[in-house]
């Protein structure tokens, strides 16, 4: 497996993801640079989990490419699959907590799972990770015992235990109430600028992504309708995208998914 470090993280070309014969994702295209927070909109249903599951490699492409850090993972054995998802974080969008696991044990769990580490520095490297989510002092909870924010929270810390160079965040806003979903955004940023860390958002949540995103992308019927910074897309003057940051509901996405 080669690695070229000048390769964006994520290139994505002709992809196709179809169900049963159905497009979900129809030879979509896109690149995502390093550093950059990516956002993938559209309305339930349209393929933005599943996008994400195929970046992770979690579903193969019915065709096209998808290169993470240069090297192309269609095709590619699960076992080198693998090794490319420790540099992935991903926060799932239900968070994906262990219930029967303390908070720390949570953020632990990838580090015991592939590094070696004495039991202090697992505890040190554990309560960094807290601390950089705002959550410091959370080890003994029991993640019932957490808002949906924070259990969020507790997310990012362990989808960031490994240092991934890619984070992938699904509906990080879904289900916060705007004081939350606001401090979420922050987080995002704030990670992405003292880390690094190449981000890709895929939500609904148009408020959060004008705050949150550096470009984003509409997905409707498989396909990318715009592509570029949000500020951008008011001058847009496709009727599905005009329709999708109103919120109207008379437009083309309202009908059912129509493949062309
Ligand atoms: N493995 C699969 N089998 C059947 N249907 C699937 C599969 N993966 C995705 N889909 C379908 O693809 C569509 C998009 O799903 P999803 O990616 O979850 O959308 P979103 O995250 O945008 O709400 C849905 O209609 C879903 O039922
Ligand atoms: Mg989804």
């Amino acid at each position: 497996m080669s690695m070229t470090s000048t390769a964006p993280p994520i290139q994505i070309e002709q992809l196709t993801y179809a169900v049963d014969g159905r497009p979900i994702l129809d030879s979509v295209g896109l690149t995502v640079q390093q550093g950059e927070i990516f956002a993938v909109m559209g309305r339930s249903g349209t393929g933005k989990t599943t996008l994400l599951r195929l970046i992770m490699g979690l579903a193969r492409p019915t065709s096209g490419q998808i290169r993470v850090n240069g090297v192309d993972i269609t095709g590619l054995p699960e076992r080198d699959l693998d090794e490319l998802r420790k540099d992935m974080g991903m926060v799932f969008q239900s968070a994906a907590l262990f219930d029967s696991l303390t908070v720390g044990e949570n953020v632990a769990f990838p580090l015991v799972e592939h590094r070696r580490l004495p039991e202090s520095d697992l505890a040190e490297r554990v309560s960094d990770l807290l601390e950089m989510v705002d959550m410091a002092g959370t080890e003994p909870l029991m993640p019932a015992q957490l808002s949906g924010g924070m259990r969020k929270r507790v997310a990012v810390a362990r989808a960031l235990a490994l240092e991934p160079h890619i984070i992938l965040y699904d509906e990080p806003t879904a289900g916060l109430d705007p004081i939350s979903a606001t401090a979420s955004d922050e987080l995002i940023r704030r990670l992405r600028d003292t880390t690094g860390v190449t981000s890709v958002i895929v939500s609904h949540d148009v408020q959060s992504l004008r705050r949150v995103s550096d470009r984003a992308a509409v997905l409707h019927n498989g396909r990318f309708l715009v592509v570029g910074p949000m500020a951008e897309f008011a001058a847009s003057q496709d009727p599905a995208v005009v329709q999708f940051l109103s919120g109207s509901p008379e437009g083309p996405m309202s009908g059912p998914y129509q493949p062309d």
